[in-house]
C-alpha cells in the first residue's frame, strides 16, 4: 500500500505576547505525533478542546510550518519543501472545514467555486472546466442545475458537499477534515459520512479527520489518535481501540459516549479541570485528571510504546490491558505497582 502522509514527531510551539516587560511564554499545542496514512484510509484524531487537533490539521495541510519533526507528503517533504516540489504538494493535501459557510465566497456561484481552482492550476479551457465541475457536483450527490445557485441558497449538508466537491477538484492524494460534520443535524451527518467514504474508496483519498465525537470516529476511521493537552495517549487501529482500550483517557472518552465502547465499559470519572497547555502537569500530561495517576505519574513522563498492536503512553497500559480498569478509588488508596 501506499504511503501517502506520514509524520515523524511533529510539534508546535507557539509564543505568547505577555506585555512588553515579560518574557513571551511558549505553549506547546502539539508535543510530537507521530503517524502514517495509506491510501484510502483514515486516521481519526480524537481529544477535548485545546488539545491541539485542529494545530495538527493545519500543520499537515501546509498551511502553518511544524517548529519541530518532519513530514513528508506524496513523497517529498513537506517542511523544507524543494521549490519544484511546492505547487504539487498544495494540490496534493485539501482541507474541509467545520463550517462551510466560512470557507465558501459567498458572492461566487458553486460554477465558480468549483471551477476556480483548475483556472489557477490547470491549462484547461472554459469548456473542460464547467465539465468537470458539473461532473463533481454529481459524484457529491448534487443535481447540475446547482451550478448557478450561490452557497446561501443551500441547507448545511449541501453546502459541505459542496466545500467537498471543491477540495476535490484538483484531485487531492489527502483530505484533512476538521470536524467537518459537527455543525450538522444527526441525520445529515450520517449522509455526509457515508459520501466522504464512497469517495474515499472511489478516489483511494488518504484522510485525517478530526473529530471529538467517538461516534462519528468509530464509523468512519481505520486508525485512531487519541491525544491530550497535545500529547498521544493512545494510537492504533480502530477496533483495537474501541474493543479494549488500555489508557485511562481513551477508557473515559469511550464511557462518556454511550453505545461506542465494550459492553459493561468501567466508568471513569476525569478529576478537575482540564489544565492549559501554557502549564501543563509534570510527567504525564493525564496525571493531574487521571483517577489511577500514582507518583510515578506526576514524575516520569510515560513515552508511548508498542502494546497489543496499538501503542499507548501509560506506565501501566501493560496492567489495564491484562485485567481491565480497576474500580475507582480514591487516589490515595490506589495501589499499582509499577
Ligand atoms: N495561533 C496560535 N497561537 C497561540 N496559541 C494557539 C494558536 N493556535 C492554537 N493555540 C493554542 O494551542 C492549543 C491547541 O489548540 P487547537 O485549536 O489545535 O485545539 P483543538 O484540539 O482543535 O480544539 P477544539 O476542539 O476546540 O477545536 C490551545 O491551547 C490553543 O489555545
Ligand atoms: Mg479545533
Amino acid at each position: 500500500m501506499t504511503v501517502v502522509v506520514q509524520a515523524g514527531n511533529l510539534r508546535q510551539v507557539y509564543r505568547i505576547r505577555r506585555g512588553i516587560f515579560r518574557e513571551p511564554a511558549q505553549l506547546q499545542a502539539v508535543g510530537g505525533v507521530s503517524f502514517a496514512i495509506e491510501a484510502g484510509k483514515t486516521l481519526a484524531v480524537v481529544g477535548e478542546s485545546g488539545c491541539g487537533k485542529s494545530t495538527l490539521a493545519r500543520m499537515v495541510s501546509l498551511i502553518e510550518k511544524p517548529t519541530g519533526g518532519t513530514l513528508t507528503l506524496d513523497g517529498s517533504d513537506a517542511v523544507n519543501t524543494p521549490a519544484a516540489d511546492r505547487r504539487r504538494l498544495r494540490q496534493a493535501v485539501q482541507l474541509v472545514f467545520q463550517n462551510p459557510y466560512g470557507s465558501l465566497n459567498p458572492r461566487k456561484k458553486v460554477s465558480a467555486l468549483l471551477e476556480d481552482p483548475l483556472a489557477i492550476n490547470t491549462s484547461l479551457g472554459k469548456a473542460e472546466r464547467r465539465e468537470r465541475a458539473l461532473a463533481m457536483l454529481a459524484q457529491v450527490g448534487l443535481r447540475p442545475e446547482y451550478a448557478n445557485r450561490y452557497p446561501h441558497m443551500f441547507s448545511g449538508g449541501q453546502r459541505q458537499r459542496i466545500a467537498i466537491a471543491r477540495a476535490l477538484m484538483l484531485n487531492p492524494k489527502l483530505l484533512v477534515a476538521d470536524e467537518p460534520v459537527s455543525a450538522l443535524d444527526v441525520s445529515i451527518q450520517a449522509q455526509v459520512l457515508n459520501l466522504l467514504s464512497d469517495l474515499q474508496d472511489e478516489f483511494k483519498l488518504a484522510y485525517l479527520f478530526i473529530s471529538h465525537d467517538l461516534a462519528v470516529v468509530k464509523y468512519i476511521a481505520h486508525e485512531v489518535l487519541v491525544m491530550y493537552l497535545g500529547h498521544v495517549m493512545e494510537q492504533g487501529p480502530k477496533e483495537k481501540i474501541f474493543a479494549r482500550p488500555c489508557h485511562p483517557y481513551t477508557q473515559a472518552l469511550l464511557a462518556s459516549t454511550p453505545g461506542v465502547g465494550p459492553r459493561n465499559v468501567r466508568r471513569i470519572v476525569l478529576k478537575g479541570e482540564l489544565p492549559t497547555p501554557l502549564d501543563p502537569p509534570s510527567g504525564c500530561v493525564f496525571s493531574s485528571r487521571c483517577p489511577y495517576a500514582v507518583d510515578r505519574c506526576r514524575a516520569e513522563r510515560p513515552l508511548p510504546v508498542p502494546v497489543d498492536g496499538r501503542i499507548a503512553a501509560c506506565h501501566f497500559a501493560g496492567q489495564f490491558l491484562e485485567s481491565g480498569f480497576p474500580e475507582v478509588r480514591a487516589p490515595d488508596n490506589v495501589s499499582l505497582s509499577g
